[in-house]
């Protein structure tokens, strides 16, 4: 069993540190909802951007370099990967925080114009979709049997 959360093992251990529910999925995710403000921050910027510096430089996670080409991401045309550049940059810099949406259930087309959506949105709705997001992510990975 490997981690399922990008880069943040802290979830996982204080799950098992608690009872378990015999839902690992639902334990996991009201640690999530439990932490506090810092480290709901903290668990979205331990994510890497799509089509990104990390996903360039070979240096993604396996899962997360499967997610992005589940997407398509790993097959971009250099305007779309130029579009992806921008909204990115557009994207943290409003939030201070990177774009996350569970890139397994999406094409290309829909992450590029959930991110002109969502771009439009406040920054505590937007926490509270990176961390659904995540809660997918996690939930197809606990369903791979990471
Ligand atoms: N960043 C934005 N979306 C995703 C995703 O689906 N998986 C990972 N690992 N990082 C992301």
């Amino acid at each position: 069993m490997t981690a399922v959360f990008e880069h943040s093992p802290w979830i996982e251990e204080r799950a098992d540190g608690r009872p378990s529910s015999g839902d690992r999925h639902a334990d996991l995710m009201a640690v999530v909802h439990e932490a506090d403000i810092d480290e709901k921050l903290a668990l979205i910027r331990a994510h890497p951007e799509l089509a990104g510096k990390a996903a360039i430089d070979g240096t993604l996670t396996a899962a997360s370099a499967a997610e992005q080409a589940s997407a398509g991401l790993d097959r971009l045309t250099p305007a779309e990967f130029e579009e992806f550049q921008t909204l990115n940059a557009s994207y943290r810099a409003r939030f201070g925080f990177p774009f996350v949406i569970c890139a397994r259930l999406n094409n290309k087309a829909g992450i590029l114009s959930s991110m002109r959506e969502r771009l439009g949105n406040g920054r505590e709705q937007e926490i509270a979709i990176a961390i659904a997001q995540i809660g997918e992510i996690v939930r197809l990975r606990l369903e791979d049997g990471q």
